[in-house]
């Protein structure tokens, strides 16, 4: 089959995903293992969610709705945008990648900020698009060295907003400015996954900016905060004629109904997700106090992760934490080769993983 693949695809690294805990505690004889590695809620789906989720759950014998049309009407209600704005997709991920499907391929270029979320890259490829990366300064975006990058042959633009892995964020000035300086037929593709965990002032508030650019494109999540990463629901907020190309190439069934009827639900709890936001928080600061007790170089986030330099071999010390029964990403795959990465879990999550941390450093 080798022989008859689309050349390019072999050159491209599968994305890594970590191991399941069970399989981790079997492989070490563990009896409690805590993962802290996707970036995931540590807090389950709420109460009500669950419920509407069983009750979703008897009517699977028939397709799902493939408009999303109960989600869509109440999360254009909230976002105060016409339902022809929005876009589902199987997770944000696939947000990006029909980005790509619809307007970059052979011969098309693609901004990337380096290190950055590694969708944007690998689903570029494998598009046949050719990726260019800008690498961050001192963890922040180079919008500058971005535009610079551009050339008539750039398609998309991708920023991270905040990004993963750095946690930082670009600001509404400087987010403005950027807009502007830049042609109105390549996308800007704002990725904002983690959008519920920021409270900074000056963080752009990106749908008062569609009106004036129809080539934005803004994509949210139900996986982060709202806690169903398991289930992929993602979607994206743009002019209508984007959602209108983005729809030609979505597959019809995308969105699952358990995954749609949760989504709707989980909509509707916001103050159980407003706990989740205050406890992450303070868990936030706790890590901080920890981490500055420690002197350990770490690097401060707006998001559910931080990004710490270990100054070791960022393998081994991701080997010796999962050890401890702790699992966090090893940043080596990013090019980060002291770094590790650790999502912010619960109260006990993170105690385990500060004991751990400790005998690591
Ligand atoms: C920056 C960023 N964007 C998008 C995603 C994709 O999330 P999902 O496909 O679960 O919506 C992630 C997940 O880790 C992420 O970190």
């Amino acid at each position: 089959m080798k022989k008859i693949v689309k050349k390019r695809l072999m050159k491209i690294q599968p994305y890594q995903p970590g191991k399941p805990i069970d399989e981790v505690k079997r492989e070490l004889g563990l009896k409690q293992v805590v993962k802290l590695a996707s970036n995931e809620t540590p807090y389950g789906p709420s109460p009500k969610v669950v419920k509407a989720m069983a009750q979703a759950a008897r009517e699977v014998n028939r397709y799902p709705d493939g408009g999303c049309f109960y989600l869509r009407k109440e999360l254009a209600r909230r976002l105060k945008v016409y339902e022809n704005q929005l876009v589902f997709g199987n997770g944000s991920d696939e947000i990006i990648v029909m980005a790509i499907r619809a307007f970059a391929g052979e011969g098309d270029e693609v901004v990337v900020a380096k290190p950055s979320f590694l969708i944007y890259d690998i689903a570029s490829r494998v598009n046949g698009a050719t990726v260019k990366s800008v690498p961050l300064k001192d963890f922040r975006y180079d919008l500058d060295g971005m535009k610079k990058a551009v050339t008539k042959k750039t398609k998309i633009i991708f920023i991270g907003n905040p990004d993963n892995p750095a946690g930082t964020y670009v600001t509404a000035g400087q987010l403005k400015k950027f807009l502007k300086s830049v042609r109105s037929d390549i996308l800007v593709f704002l990725d904002e996954a983690y959008f519920e965990y920021v409270n900074d002032k000056d963080y752009p508030d990106a749908i008062k900016l569609l009106k004036a650019h129809k080539n934005l494109i803004v994509a949210r999540t139900f996986s982060k905060m709202y806690g169903l990463a398991g289930l992929r629901v993602g979607y994206g907020i743009a002019h209508a004629e984007v959602v209108d190309i983005l729809n030609r190439v979505r597959e019809p069934f995308n969105i699952n109904s358990i995954a749609q009827a949760a989504a709707l639900a989980a909509l509707k709890d916001q103050s159980y997700y407003r706990r989740v936001a205050i406890e992450i928080e303070q868990q936030r600061q706790w890590l901080y106090q920890q981490f500055e007790k420690m002197d350990v170089d770490f690097k401060k986030t707006v998001t559910n992760f931080i990004l710490i330099d270990v100054k070791k071999d960022s393998r081994m010390a991701t080997q010796a934490l999962m050890k401890k029964g702790v699992i966090v990403r090893d940043m080596s795959f990013w090019g980060l080769n002291t770094y590790i990465r650790v999502s912010i879990g619960t109260e006990v999550e993170n105690k385990k993983f500060i004991k751990a941390f400790k005998q690591l450093v």
